[in-house]
């Protein structure tokens, strides 16, 4: 079979770049042989570390064969109501969340009990309680199967990104979002995410970007403490300042350091738009995360509160983009305007 070898150092990067082409086969696992990685490949391939490529006479493992969730469901409920029966799920490293209507109750534990059997990445099983309430957007969890623990190390974007669920926020769905800001980022940038969490878009960013500078803030202690291990977990020390304040008082202080702000708050991030306005540094880039609502058009009450509060704090501003996140609820999405002050 055709594989790509490549120094196991470069493995990572060669991954990324084969699954951005589709050129990784999904039949077989790469596998590992001395110092080299060798991908299997489907054809023609540019990759930009060092690589030759090669046909291999070893023999390449077969992808087992994950069955989706609808596929398990599809073993013990009626295919008319699987849509009502789990209305969600959502992997993060390696817990399973659910969300499983009222009506549907009764049926959680044998559901549960069948990914947890069927999905080898599965350890545990919760299910969703409740909105995200609070300053910190925590949300309250039903232990369904497995570890007791809501304890994860979750990959994305090449990056470990260690969780408590029980303690702090994290939202996969928001992968996208990362990577897409990490590659606007310039050389010797100077970036402040605000409302960092445990610092995903602050290791990602960093991770992508080796000559940036990356601050990040956040209030939640259980957050801090957990981004600091994800920024050793990365090996990434000395390249990411994370800063244990609440956003509105270091803004005032501090936030004419900044190349770029990240506002990944969009429920109620409005609140903090007026100071970040007011504090950030002429020529700043701004990332602002909002709820966008499809009745009024999906980017109308954002890129509003954009005009608006730069009018007020007479700042003249440029819209560079506008996208849209993830799905919020129904007929919602969060969606994020990228501007910048020009003044
Ligand atoms: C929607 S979460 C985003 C977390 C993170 N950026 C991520 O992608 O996982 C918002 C975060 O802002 C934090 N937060 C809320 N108000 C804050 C404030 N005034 N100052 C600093 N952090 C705040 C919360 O604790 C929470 O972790």
């Amino acid at each position: 079979m055709l594989a790509l070898k490549v120094e196991k150092h470069d493995a990572e990067k060669a991954r990324q770049q084969l699954l951005q082409q589709n050129a990784l086969s999904k039949e077989s696992k790469a596998f590992r042989k001395g110092n080299f990685v060798f991908f299997p490949i489907t054809g023609e391939v540019k990759v930009s570390v060092p690589h030759s490529i090669v046909k291999t006479k070893e023999k390449f493992h077969a992808v087992e064969k994950t069955k989706s969730l609808k596929e398990l469901l599809a073993e013990i409920i009626p295919e008319n109501q699987l849509a009502e029966t789990v209305s969600s799920y959502e992997l993060v490293g390696s817990i399973a969340i659910l969300e499983i209507p009222q009506k549907s109750s009764g049926k959680k534990k044998q559901i549960a009990k069948l990914l947890l059997k069927n999905n080898k990445r599965v350890k545990s099983i919760w299910r969703k309680i409740g909105k995200r309430k609070g300053t910190y957007r925590l949300r309250s969890f039903e232990w369904l199967a497995g570890k007791k623990s809501l304890v994860t190390t979750h990959r994305e974007n090449g990056c470990s990104i260690k969780i408590d669920l029980g303690k702090v926020f994290f939202n996969s769905k928001m992968a996208n979002q990362r990577l897409r800001i990490a590659k606007l980022v310039k050389n010797r940038e100077k970036v402040l995410v605000l409302f960092a969490g445990v610092g995903p878009f602050a290791v990602v960013i960093a991770k992508q970007n080796k000559k940036a500078a990356v601050k990040a803030v956040e209030l939640n202690p259980h957050a801090i403490k957990l981004m600091k291990e994800n920024v050793a977990l990365n090996k990434l020390e000395g390249r990411i300042g994370p800063i244990h304040a609440d956003v509105l008082k270091f803004m005032k202080k501090h936030g004419k350091w900044a190349d770029r702000i990240l506002m990944p708050l969009a429920f109620g991030g409005n609140a903090f738009l007026p100071s970040v306005v007011q504090d950030a540094a002429k020529g700043a880039t701004i990332h602002y995360f909002a709820i966008g609502n499809e009745r009024d058009g999906i980017y109308a009450q954002a890129l509003d509160d954009v005009a608006r509060t730069c009018t007020k704090a007479k700042r003249r501003f440029k819209t560079l983009n506008k996208t849209i996140g993830w799905p919020y609820a129904p007929r919602q999405s969060v969606v994020v305007i990228d501007f910048k002050l020009m003044n």
